[in-house]
C-alpha cells in the first residue's frame, strides 16, 4: 500500500463522507449525497465551468453515478467550501492522485457574491497544510487553463509555478509548488 497509516485512517472517514478541514475562513466537507443539488447547480452553469478540463454539464442522474465511483476512489477527496462567516456553502475544492506522491488540486467557487473574497485562496492553504502534514506529501500540482487568469494568479499567490504542459491538453498549463 502506498499509503501512511494516517492517510489510511481519513479514508476511512472520507467513506463515511465526514472528512472535515478547517481553514481561517473555511470549512472544507468532503462531498455527500446531501450535496448533490447544489453541485448539479453549480455545474450547470458555464461561468463556474468554463476552464475545468471536462466542462460538459451534468444532471443529476449523471452525477449520482459519478458519486457512487467516487465514494469506491481512495485516490481522491471531492470537498463542499462552506464560508465560516456566514455558514453558506460557496463552492467546491479537491485533491486526486495522491498515490502519485503529488495530488493535484482543484477549486472553484459557485456563489459568485463569495469570489474575491480569499475564499479559494484559504481552500487551498487548507488542501495544502493536510497534503504536508497529513498525508507527508511535498509538492502538488494544479492545472490550469491558459486564458484562466483568476486562477494563474491565484495559484502564484499560494506558492505555484508554471511547470509543465499538461499531455494531450494544449490549452491547459501545470502548475507546481514544494511543499
Ligand atoms: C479562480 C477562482 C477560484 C478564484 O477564487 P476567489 O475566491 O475569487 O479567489 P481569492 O479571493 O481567494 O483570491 C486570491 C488571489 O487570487 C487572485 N485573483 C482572484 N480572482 C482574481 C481575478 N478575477 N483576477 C485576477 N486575480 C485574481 C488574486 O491574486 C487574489 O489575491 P489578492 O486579492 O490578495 O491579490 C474563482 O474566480 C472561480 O471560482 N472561478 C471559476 C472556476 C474556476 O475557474 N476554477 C479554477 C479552475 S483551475
Amino acid at each position: 500500500m502506498w499509503y501512511n497509516e494516517s492517510y489510511y485512517s481519513q479514508k476511512g472517514y472520507i467513506m463515511q463522507g465526514s472528512l472535515r478541514l478547517e481553514g481561517k475562513k473555511v470549512i472544507l466537507n468532503s462531498f455527500t449525497r446531501e450535496d448533490a443539488e447544489t453541485l448539479v447547480r453549480w455545474r450547470s452553469d458555464i461561468d463556474f465551468t468554463r476552464y475545468f478540463l471536462n466542462s460538459n454539464p451534468i444532471t443529476m442522474e449523471s452525477h449520482l453515478q459519478w458519486f457512487a465511483g467516487y465514494l469506491e476512489d481512495e485516490d481522491r477527496v471531492d470537498f463542499v467550501i462552506t464560508a465560516k462567516d456566514t455558514g453558506e456553502q460557496i463552492g467546491t475544492c479537491g485533491m486526486k492522485n495522491m498515490s502519485g506522491g503529488r495530488p493535484e488540486i482543484s477549486y472553484a467557487i459557485g456563489e459568485k457574491q463569495y469570489r474575491g473574497k480569499g475564499y479559494a485562496k484559504d481552500a487551498i492553504l487548507t488542501m495544502l497544510d493536510y497534503i504536508k502534514n497529513v498525508l507527508k506529501l511535498h509538492a502538488a500540482e494544479a492545472g490550469i487553463h491558459e486564458k484562466n487568469i483568476a486562477s494563474q494568479q491565484l495559484a502564484e499567490r499560494v506558492g505555484f509555478r508554471p511547470w509543465s504542459a499538461m499531455p494531450g491538453r494544449e490549452d491547459f498549463m501545470l502548475y507546481k509548488v514544494d511543499l
